[in-house]
């Protein structure tokens, strides 16, 4: 994935996550891993903690998504997320990203919103009705502010889940918008950066770990219950007795291995040797909790130190904001100016 990177340009990456809890290991695969990568780059790197986007379906419980704050930091810096070298920032310290927001809002068509195929799934998943109307405003809106987010750094490398990319598509609609109306290029048109090993399932096999699904295995969970997650894990519901040959396809074990086991050698004999039959599940199951738990522990033990140092969270979060709103606060002066837009002085 590193290899496409143009070095020879500046790169700039943003990305973030909604505070509605804790992280977990999709949010590791799919791209937390990837952000740890850039910084070593030496690329100049955002890190967001979207509360604004997460008020958009949480209106009713503010308070869960206010104590989530610090909970993701904290696991920010578990994963090695390094505040020195990645500016962290909270999304709703920026005003000037709600001014963006607004203007894109009016370069934006309802029926566009409503074709976006990540908000259709959002809005079956939390019970909205496929056409129903009755959900929040600033829910269908929330890919314009992502936009705003991402154009409002002069963002080039965006680090998401694959269900984020008809967001990204929405933001390079944007850029090119505003580029056009200004006749020059204003703002870059944003590129995906997918991690190479895609969704993350859940452990029960739905498509997607999800904390509100209870079907992930979080950043903060301890060796016993990281060993007990990956016992409950599907397999192959056909897969009876170990001398049975067995699918790889759809086995959340496997695809867990291809996320996180670093053999990628031995996974690929355990692989035939499953299909072919006599390796059991309770054995991959040991190997993959053996792996999980070497990779969360570190994780988990950073992270706890950092959440029990509330006043460097604090200030991690401040100083971030103030550096991200003055970035801001530039690039939308020249979205203004190049959209005409009348502005007191
Ligand atoms: N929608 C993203 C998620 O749910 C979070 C997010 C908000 C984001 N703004 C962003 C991601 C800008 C990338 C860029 O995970």
């Amino acid at each position: 994935m590193l290899g496409e990177y143009d070095f020879t340009k500046k790169v700039t990456v943003l990305t973030g996550d909604r505070p509605t809890g804790a992280l977990h290991l999709g949010h590791y695969a799919g791209s937390i891993r990837e952000r740890v990568r850039l910084q070593d780059t030496g690329a100049e790197c955002f890190v967001m903690v979207a509360d604004a986007q997460a008020y958009t379906d949480n209106i009713d419980d503010t308070r869960k998504v206010g104590e989530a704050i610090p909970q993701v930091v904290a696991d920010y810096i578990g994963c090695g997320i390094d505040p020195d070298r990645t500016t962290v920032f909270l999304q709703s310290a920026i005003p000037e990203l709600a001014e963006l927001t607004l203007l894109y809002m009016n370069m934006t068509t309802v029926s566009r919103l409503e074709r976006n195929p990540t908000i259709s799934a959002e809005k079956k998943l939390r019970g909205y009705g496929e056409f129903e109307r009755d959900f929040p405003s600033g829910f269908l809106c929330y890919p314009v502010a992502q936009a705003a987010d991402i154009t409002g750094f002069k963002a080039t490398h965006v680090p998401v889940g694959e269900d984020q990319l008809p967001m990204i598509e929405l933001a390079q609609e944007t850029a090119r918008k505003v580029n056009r109306a200004a006749a020059r290029d204003v703002l870059p048109e944003p590129l995906a950066v997918l991690s190479t090993t895609g969704r993350l399932p859940g452990i029960d096999g739905k498509a997607k770990a999800s904390k509100s699904l209870g079907n992930a295995i979080h950043l903060l969970d301890t060796d016993a219950e990281i060993e007990r997650k990956v016992m409950l894990m599907f397999t192959d519901p056909d897969h009876l007795t170990v001398a049975q040959p067995g699918k790889v396809e759809g086995n959340v074990v496997f695809s867990y291995l291809d996320a996180f086991h670093a053999d990628k050698e031995e996974v690929s004999v355990l692989k035939d040797h499953y299909r072919r039959g006599g390796l059991g599940d309770v054995k991959l199951k040991r190997l993959l909790a053996n792996t999980l738990v070497d990779l969360v522990r570190p994780i988990r033990e950073r992270r706890e130190e950092a959440i029990s140092d509330s006043a460097r969270i604090e200030d991690i979060l401040r100083k971030g904001s103030a550096a991200a709103r003055e970035r801001v606060a530039a690039v939308i002066d020249e979205v203004r100016n190049g959209l005409g837009v009348f502005r007191l002085r």
